[in-house]
Formats: C-alpha cells, structure tokens, sequence
C-alpha cells in the first residue's frame, strides 16, 4: 500500500539558478505539505552515501561530485500517493523528455543537472527522509 510521504531535494543547479522559491511554490500548489526542511550543503562522502545504489553506474562520479558542488534545499513532503504524485509533479529524470508544466521541464538544463529529485518508492522515501531528518524535525 502506497505510503503518504516522499523525499525531495532541490539539487545544486536550481539552487544556483535562483529557483528554490519557484520550486516551491509549485510542490505547495501541487498539494504537497512540508514535513521537514533543510538547506544543507553534502559532503562528496555523503553524496556517496545518498546515491549508493547509484555506485556502478559510469555517471556515478559526476553525480556526487554535482550533488556536492553547492548547498541544496532537502525536504520530506506529505500527500495522499506522495511518491507517484511527486514523479509526476517532476518530470522525467531527463529534461528533453519531461513533460510541459513539470518542474525538470521548467528548470533541468540536463539529465545531470535536473533540479530536482524525488524518491522513487515508499522504501527509499523513508531511508532518504531519515538520512537528513530526525523525529525531532518532522512537523
Ligand atoms: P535523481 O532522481 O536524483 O536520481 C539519480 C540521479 O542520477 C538522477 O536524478 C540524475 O540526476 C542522475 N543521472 C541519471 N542518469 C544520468 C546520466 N546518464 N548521466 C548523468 N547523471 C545521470
């Protein structure tokens, strides 16, 4: 049964450009609720240590070397199909394909650099929240 929370981050590229207000008020007028916030920079470890699953691929270096290049803005965010509703609210992971009134259309420059990032399944949206969260910072 589909869980109620996902994990976002505005990455390093959106922040840089200036799009963190935009961004979010378009995850508030998609439905979503802020749950926890932060506005963090990764060490290059923990990029690693976010994308881990990610280890094997040839892009895995430049994407945790990106994630680490700059502050990023983490959330957890509560909707009914929080998960689904949020890929959909995204985009698709490569911005040429994203669809129009999506937020990687309106901000991704590429599949590297795509503005945002959404869990992609209950599991990972609760391991992705308590990576950056504590109970004490969940409202
Ligand atoms: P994200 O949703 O954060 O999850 C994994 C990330 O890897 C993805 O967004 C992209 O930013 C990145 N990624 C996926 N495919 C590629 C690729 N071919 N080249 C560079 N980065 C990629």
């Amino acid at each position: 049964m589909a869980t109620n929370r996902t994990f976002t981050m505005i990455k390093p590229d959106a922040v840089r450009n200036g799009h963190i207000g935009a961004i979010l008020k378009m995850i508030n007028d998609g439905g979503f609720r802020i749950v926890a916030m932060k506005y963090t920079q990764l060490s290059i470890a923990q990029a690693g240590q976010f994308y881990a699953v990610h280890s094997a691929r040839p892009f895995y270096g430049e994407l945790t070397s990106f994630m680490s290049s700059g502050p990023i803005v983490a959330a957890i965010l509560e909707k009914d199909n929080a998960v689904a509703d949020f890929r959909t609210l995204i985009g698709a992971t490569n911005p040429v394909e994203a669809a129009e009134g999506t937020i990687r259309k309106a901000y991704a420059t590429s599949i590297g650099e795509n503005a945002v990032h959404g869990s992609d399944s209950d599991e990972n949206a609760e391991i992705e929240g308590n990576f950056f969260f504590s109970g004490l910072e969940r409202f």
